[in-house]
């Protein structure tokens, strides 16, 4: 497959050009595929900051991404490199968001994609982006544990990629995403709020900040405030969970993969790893839409959700700076668009009228 790397994206040169001198392995033998990822739009809260009371509060939009979610920065890397490692097929479990960037990349590459779903757990724009990218999708009797411990016995004993987060060039590669929000204002956040489902990203964000610190590109780091949804919080109960459950289908996981690298981003950051409630995250999810006009998916509210929790709380004696003072970015990682059933599903506002303008002048109240 020939390609050009100057001219794979004119406009966006992508994460392999831009940062490939700051990614591991990233040599003259990778070739610079893109799809134009990354380079995301870090937008001002117009409203919420007002609930939260702090300084700044900026949603790093990485839906705008090519496939809607921020899995094409990590995913750009992990083909790139099964296509120089000559790979002819890559592999992921998912809840949905992973398969649609490994299917779209590897369209791209004329690879073949495998993705292993969990049944009933994926939602339908995301399962669409898998059928429409030509992707093999195998739907696993199970839940998303049991279809990630599957695909990594297989690509044990095939010759077929692993694009999960466990492939160690996804979070090379997510890091990415770090270093745009401390080029953009100037220095790390003091707070970084961000959902947790496989605890890839959080592990990534935190590598990033750490590299631009030890750069002295950063002068401070973030505290890394981790958020899983309360039916699916291994981490937050110091357990796995055998049947996680929650409306954010994109972290209902209950064996993280990453679980002890977030636990050490948690750590090294004095950050938190907690949980909100279904409700909350669905009130995160239509504040964002409604006053924001930022539509996410129901994973990417979690950490919305998790910051209003938070400035709710009391400033104890060991709160640390208080947020009045505090530069906040929150992570929205995927699209409103992946999962319209919980769009539609919430309350839908949608009002038969005849057609006629008396009747539509009634119906605006004019
Ligand atoms: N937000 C969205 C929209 C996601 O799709 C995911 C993970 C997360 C947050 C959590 O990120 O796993 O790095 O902690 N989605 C994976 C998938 C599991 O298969 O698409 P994480």
């Amino acid at each position: 497959m020939s390609y050009r790397a100057e001219t794979e994206s004119p406009s966006h040169p992508g994460v392999l050009r831009r940062y490939g001198d700051r990614i591991p392995d990233v040599g003259s033998n990778t070739p610079l595929i893109s799809l134009g990822e990354g380079d995301t739009p870090l937008v001002h809260s117009r409203r919420l900051h007002e609930r939260v009371g702090c300084r700044e509060l900026y949603f790093k939009l990485e839906m705008c991404n090519p496939t809607g979610s921020f899995k094409d920065r990590g995913m750009v890397v992990a083909v790139a490199k099964a296509l120089e490692s000559e790979s002819k097929a890559v592999l992921c479990a998912s809840t949905g968001n992973t398969s649609a960037s490994a299917a779209a990349y590897a369209a791209r590459c004329g690879l073949d994609a495998y993705v292993l779903v969990p049944h009933g757990n994926i939602a339908q724009g995301k399962l669409a982006q898998a059928v429409a990218h030509g992707a093999r999708i195998l739907d696993v009797q199970g839940n998303f544990d049991d279809a990630l411990r599957l695909a990594r016995l297989i690509c044990e004993q095939h010759p077929v990629a692993l694009v999960n987060s466990v492939n160690p060039y996804r979070l090379e590669g997510q890091k990415t995403a770090a270093f745009e929000i401390v080029d953009s204002i100037g220095d790390a956040p003091d707070l970084l709020f961000i959902p947790i489902g496989n605890a890839g990203n959080i592990t990534a964000y935190w590598r990033g900040f750490v590299e631009y610190y030890r750069a002295e590109i950063a002068t401070k780091k973030p505290r890394m405030m981790g958020w899983q949804a309360e039916g699916a919080a291994p981490i937050v109960e110091g357990k796995s969970v055998a049947d996680p459950q929650s409306v954010a289908s994109a972290i209902r996981i209950g064996n993280p993969a990453s679980w002890r690298l977030a636990e050490a981003a948690r750590d090294e950051s004095s950050g938190e790893i907690k949980s909100v409630s279904d409700d909350e995250i669905l009130e995160a999810y239509r504040l964002l839409a409604r006053e924001e006009g930022i539509f996410c998916e129901p994973a990417s509210a979690a950490c919305v959700a998790g910051l209003l929790k938070y400035a709710r709380q009391p400033v104890g004696p060991s709160g640390g700076r208080s947020l009045a003072e505090s530069t906040i970015v929150c992570v929205i990682t995927g699209h409103g668009l992946k999962d319209p059933e919980t769009a539609l599903g919430i309350e839908s506002e949608i009002r038969e009228v005849e057609p006629r303008i008396e009747a539509i002048e009634q119906a605006m109240g004019l």
